[in-house]
């Protein structure tokens, strides 16, 4: 099965180069498709789209892909939530619909049309549409947007696309990005609510009732009202490009960044990013997990874990950190601090520490090495804040004025490499930027002398 897959591949790639605009591949009602055995999809007529079974994980999943050069992106997931069925799976197309049968007792639905479909096609845009006897489309995977738009594809008022959870996992992930009804386009983490202060971007079309995203088939991103009048273009294309050699794209990607893509099919294969929002953005809040950092390679987000820990999930990086060491019981505040260091690291974040106190750097260190409930200080201007994990929100930060360090265990401790590197070749510092914190600070100032404070212990309720 893999083997002619990748033959398949190869052998569309040459195709696709002498693809020219025909007519739409009909499938004829009833047919199948499944994953065991030929066809496991269809194609487009120009050979560059298909529809079917692909490869997820240890089984598959319905989707739409597209062949662009050596390499396949999925532009479209049926039942994106659920977890990939097996190889017996057998996916029917009649005039009920499109219906997935699996192993287990219940068929999944795609697509309902009780009687009325006649034929489909597998469209050169990317569109999977099936149609009724008088040619009406009575559905289309473009009324289902997942986490891409394609050329002609519109994304309404009310509906949003999902980014993946990974790169091999194609359920909805960590990003959300929103047409609202207000007409403001905007990209949300998943888990928020739709308010301007969860956003970390918006398009500021709103006012004036609903509107749609569209992507023209020639490559404009646009923001239209239901007049079809033109609110707004993200990108104004004029190229000379012969438009049918090219596809366009448009993803909300792993890292909450909305991309524009182009898939140049001329004689060598080229994509290319032709925009993206929010510019030069990085790091958006909640990309990372609990005690681990975000910071930038090769122009992606990247989630690293704090000195001490290791990733919850090896193969899920933005799912957070743990301690890597073994905490001795704590029975008081002076307890087992031989058994753990303190690693300096340049981060900054949003946590509220549980104690502040005047003292030394120094002190700073080892007050937290002696207090079983210290997992962090960050240390500025002559004060300690103590900070316990949870820690959320943390982020890069090499030209802050705070100092931090975390508690690390005695014992080797197993960090990736690279991280192991960026320590030994940096002096990292750390800054937990405070609200509380800077509020306290202009208050001693006045008094000049040693202040206590303790902040509420059920912290981890605050995260
Ligand atoms: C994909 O991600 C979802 C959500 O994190 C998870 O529940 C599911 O098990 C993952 N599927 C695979 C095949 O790893
Ligand atoms: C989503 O994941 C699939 C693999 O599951 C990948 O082919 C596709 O390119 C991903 N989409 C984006 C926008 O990253
Ligand atoms: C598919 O159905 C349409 C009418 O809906 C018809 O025009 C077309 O010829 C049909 N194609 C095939 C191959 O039957
Ligand atoms: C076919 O579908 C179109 C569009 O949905 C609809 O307008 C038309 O009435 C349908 N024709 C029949 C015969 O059902
Ligand atoms: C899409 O592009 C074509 C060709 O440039 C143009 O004629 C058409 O008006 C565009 N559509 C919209 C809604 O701008
Ligand atoms: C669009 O056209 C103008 C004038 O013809 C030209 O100066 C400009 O470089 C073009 N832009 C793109 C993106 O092709
Ligand atoms: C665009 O490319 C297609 C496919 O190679 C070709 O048939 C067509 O003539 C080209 N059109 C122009 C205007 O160059
Ligand atoms: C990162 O983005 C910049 C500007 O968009 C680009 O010049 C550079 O080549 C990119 N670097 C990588 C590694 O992709
Ligand atoms: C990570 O993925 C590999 C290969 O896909 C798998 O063998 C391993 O069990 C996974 N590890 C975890 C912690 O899920
Ligand atoms: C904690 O233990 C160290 C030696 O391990 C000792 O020097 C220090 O005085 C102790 N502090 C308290 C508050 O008991
Ligand atoms: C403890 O950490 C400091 C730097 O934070 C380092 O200089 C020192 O060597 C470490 N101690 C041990 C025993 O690893
Ligand atoms: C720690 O690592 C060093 C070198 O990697 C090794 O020589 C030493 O035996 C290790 N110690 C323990 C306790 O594992």
């Amino acid at each position: 099965m893999a083997s002619s897959y990748v033959v398949l591949l190869l052998f569309m790639f040459i195709q696709v180069n002498s693809a020219q605009p025909e007519q739409p591949n009909y499938i004829n009602l009833p047919s199948e498709l499944s994953p065991a055995k030929e066809p496991s999809w269809w194609y487009s007529a120009s050979g560059r789209f298909a529809f079917g079974f692909y490869k997820q994980d240890t089984g598959f999943s319905v989707g739409i892909w597209l062949l662009n050069g050596p390499d396949v992106t999925i532009v479209w997931t049926a039942h994106r939530d659920d977890p990939p069925v097996s190889s017996n799976a057998v996916l029917k197309l009649t005039k009920d619909g499109i219906i997935l049968r699996t192993d287990q007792t219940k068929d999944k639905v795609i697509a309902s049309s009780p009687n009325s479909a006649y034929n489909a096609s597998m469209r050169d845009n990317g569109n999977f549409e099936v149609y009724n006897e008088s040619h009406g489309i009575i559905w289309s995977s473009f009324d289902y947007p997942t986490d891409t738009l394609l050329g002609d594809q519109n994304l309404y008022a009310g509906s949003e696309l999902f980014s993946n959870v990974s790169k091999k996992n194609s359920s909805r992930g960590q990003f959300r990005l929103k047409m609202q009804e207000d007409g403001n386009l905007v990209l949300y983490p998943r888990n928020s609510v739709d308010q301007s202060t969860e956003a970390f971007w918006g398009s500021g079309t709103n006012g004036g009732g609903q509107r749609h995203v569209y992507l023209n088939y020639t490559g404009e991103l646009l923001v239209l009202d239901n007049k079809m009048s033109i609110i707004r273009i993200f990108l104004n294309m004029n190229s000379s490009a012969n438009q049918s050699l090219i596809i366009y794209r448009a993803a909300l990607d792993l890292d909450g960044v909305f991309r524009l893509y182009s898939h140049h099919f001329g004689s060598v294969y080229q994509t290319s990013i032709l925009w993206a929002v929010p510019d030069g953005y990085i790091c958006p809040n909640r990309f990372c997990g609990f005690n681990s950092y975000c910071t930038v390679h090769d122009n992606q987000s990247i989630c690293r874990c704090l000195p001490g820990t290791d990733y919850v999930d090896p193969n899920k990086t933005s799912s957070g950190c743990e301690k890597n060491f073994i905490e001795q019981s704590c029975n008081g505040m002076n307890e087992s601090a031989g058994l753990y260091n303190m690693t300096a690291m340049s981060i900054r974040g949003d946590n509220y520490p549980y104690l502040i106190v005047a003292m030394s750097e120094e002190d700073c260190r080892k007050s937290c090495l002696e207090d079983c409930n210290c997992d962090a200080v960050l240390y500025q201007a002559g004060f300690c804040s103590k900070l316990k994990y949870p820690l959320k929100d943390l982020m890069q930060d090499s030209g802050s004025s705070f100092t931090s360090y975390f508690k690390t265990g005695f014992q080797n401790i197993t960090i990736r490499g690279d991280v192991v590197d960026f320590f030994k070749s940096k002096r990292p510092m750390i800054d937990f930027k405070k609200v509380i914190y800077l509020g306290l600070q202009s208050k001693q100032s006045q008094m000049n002398k040693q202040v206590k404070i303790i902040l509420d212990r059920t912290m981890d309720k605050l995260f």
